[in-house]
Order: structure tokens, then sequence, then C-alpha cells
């Protein structure tokens, strides 16, 4: 396709953005982020990690200090820019032994990253408030790599700017800065996103009617004052009902959605709308998938302390092409051996 037209693309830097709740991430992994692009280029970034899902047990804090540039215009995701980064110096503060002890394990299980885990000191010698290096002008080794502390959700920067509705007050004006992740094969012709949570500018979280208590404290923190995010309210588990995504979902691997799900109680059914998109903004569909099956009663999470684990079965699945490229990768399938006999065709359901 032809390139997008130049025009003047909202840039992250001069400002700091934080995530305003705490982020589950497959592993799994919780954290925080505050990430602060100078006009100049340089950004330090903190990712603050926990013991527990709700962000308030910290584990161990990650402070990155490099250079990003923005490079041109997506034309895989609209309106958003391919930039390139480079890291200068990577640390890493331990806010227990215990911490320190997970993250020596990780190391010692490969050969290459155990000259890594001789750069972090024996837990005995463990002491509270230490920078430990793991890459930067001592480090001859990317040992950052090594524990998979990377900044690969650099290398596509959306800022996205759009009127929240507030509950009896006017509507406030929030900027989001999206990120993401390319995966490129040699010869360029098979792209993989993955994008993370969107951050939010932290410029109006000092004022007293910011509404995200999450971000004011995050903004805050930095390596040896880990941010602590409040208790979460514990409420008895009740999916029955219907169910929407607040706003365009932004998820690893999936990209962009809005999902909509209905749960019948009394005969532990199920029904998801799943629309997605190619864009940030929900507005390029390319395909929806609506699916139905059952659920189990719920048993407590012995891996997520507060959560409920349930098996949902698939029993039927539609999907629906929105554009013309999923049409046709759906056509290239063995005919009748996707969605019956006949060919696909945009905006029909099968
Ligand atoms: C369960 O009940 C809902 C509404 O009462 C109905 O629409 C749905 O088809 C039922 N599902 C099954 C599997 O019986
Ligand atoms: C799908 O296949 C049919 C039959 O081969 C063809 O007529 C149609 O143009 C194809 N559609 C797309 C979008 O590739």
């Amino acid at each position: 396709g032809t390139p997008p037209a130049r025009v003047p693309i909202p840039t992250p830097h001069g400002r700091c953005w934080v995530d305003g709740s705490c982020e589950v991430r497959p592993g799994p992994e919780f954290l925080t982020r505050s990430y602060t692009f100078h006009p100049n280029r340089l950004f330090h970034a903190y990712q603050f990690y926990y013991e527990d899902p709700s962000c308030q047990k910290p584990a161990h804090s990650v402070l990155m200090k490099g250079k990003v540039r923005l490079r041109r215009a997506s034309w895989v995701t609209r309106g958003a820019t391919e930039a390139d980064y480079h890291l200068h110096k990577v640390g890493i503060v331990f806010h227990s032994r215990g911490a320190l002890l997970a993250v020596a394990e990780r190391l010692g299980l490969s050969q290459a990253s155990q000259d890594c885990a001789r750069r972090l000191p024996p837990a005995g010698a463990w002491l509270p408030g230490a920078v430990y290096e793991l890459l930067g002008a001592q480090a001859e080794q990317d040992c950052a790599a090594a524990l998979g502390f990377t900044m690969h959700e650099l290398s596509l920067v959306r800022v996205q700017r759009h009127l929240q509705p507030q509950p009896r007050a006017p509507s406030r004006l929030v900027e989001e800065l999206y990120l993401g992740d390319i995966h490129t094969d040699a010869e360029r012709r098979h792209y993989r996103l993955t994008a993370t949570a969107p951050l939010q500018s932290a410029s109006h979280v000092h004022h007293h009617s910011h509404p995200c208590l999450v971000c004011g404290l995050v903004s805050h923190a930095d390596e040896h004052h880990p941010p602590v995010l409040p208790p979460p309210v514990a409420l008895a588990l009740r999916l029955q009902g219907r169910w929407v995504s607040s706003g365009c979902e932004a998820r690893p691997a999936v990209l962009f959605l809005t999902r909509l799900f209905t749960f019948h109680g009394h005969n532990r059914s199920w029904e998801g709308h799943y629309h997605h998109f190619s864009d940030p903004a929900c507005q390029q569909p390319t395909f929806t998938v609506y699916a139905t099956g059952r659920y189990t009663n719920g048993t407590p999470s012995a891996k997520v302390r507060g959560g409920t684990e349930l098996v949902f079965e698939v029993t039927r699945a539609h999907v629906t092409p929105m554009d013309q490229v999923i049409t046709a990768m759906l056509n290239f399938s063995k005919p009748g051996s996707c969605g019956g006999p006949g060919a696909w065709s945009m905006g029909t359901e099968r």
C-alpha cells in the first residue's frame, strides 16, 4: 500500500507517563511502570515488580536509561510511529532478600546467564537500597536482556487523546501512550505486534481533581520508593449479567479489541462478542468472533489470591471478516475446512 501522508504526530517527549492500575502480564508478572521522555530524546523508565496481584508487596525495581528516536509513521498500525531505542544503563534494586533469591534463581538456569548471576550479591550480602548494574559502563555483558528486562515495547509508539466521561462532572481530556513491540522476519514480510497496556500522562496528577489515585502514587515513586497500591475491595464473584469493555482495549498479541460478555447463571452458559480492530481507537474493524459455551462453578485460585478459577468451554464459534485482508486469508483455507462450503465474504458471519 501507499505509506501514510506525513502529518505532525503527537510525541511522548517532554512528559512522564504512568500506569493507572496494577498490570498483570503472562507469567504471571505484576508490575507498574513510570516512563519519562525528555525533550532531548533521552528517557528514563521505572518498572516496579511485585510479589502479589494487587501490587502491594514490591519485589524489585528496574531503572532503565537510554535514548529513543522516532523514525517514521507505521504502515502496520495507523497513527503509530516506529522508533529505535538504545539502552545506556539498566540497574536493579531488590526490596527483600527473597526477591534477590528469585531473580538469582532465574539467572542460574542457563549457562549464558550464570556470568550475570555473579554480578548479584550472595543472599547473605544483600544490602537494602543498593543498585546493582545489569547494563552500563561497568557491565561488559548485557545482563538486563538475560533477565528479560528490555524496552522492545518502544519500537512502536502512539499518543492518543480522548474525552473520558465522568460521573457527575464534565468529561476529562485523557492522554494515553500506547507502546508496542514489532517482530519481523528478515524480509520484513511478517509482523507480529504485541501491545502493552496504555500509560497515562502524569502531567496533571498533582491536581486535586485528578481521579487517578494510582497515577499519583506511581509518578512520585523511584527505585528506592516503589509505589504500594491501595488494597483492592474484595467482592464476591457474581458473573451473572452483561459485561462490556469500558473502552478500546490494548492487549498483548491480540492488539485492539472491545468485548461484550453475557453470563447466564441459571444454565451456566456464556456468550462473547470479540470485535477486533487494527488501530488503538477501535475504528478500523478487522474481524469479529462470536462464541458461546458453558462454564464451571468457580474455585478459589491458589496462584492469584482473591481470584477465582473457572473453566470456559466453547461449543460454537462464528467469525465475521471485516476487512479485505482477513477475508482473503480465510478464503485461503482448504474449501469446507473452515466455515462450511463456499467462499468467505466481507461482513458475512460464518
Ligand atoms: C441459557 O439461558 C439463556 C437465557 O435464558 C438462553 O438464551 C441460552 O440459550 C441458554 N443456554 C443453554 C446452553 O441452554
Ligand atoms: C474468496 O474466494 C472466492 C471464490 O474463490 C472469490 O470469488 C472471492 O473473490 C474471494 N474473496 C476474497 C476477498 O479473496
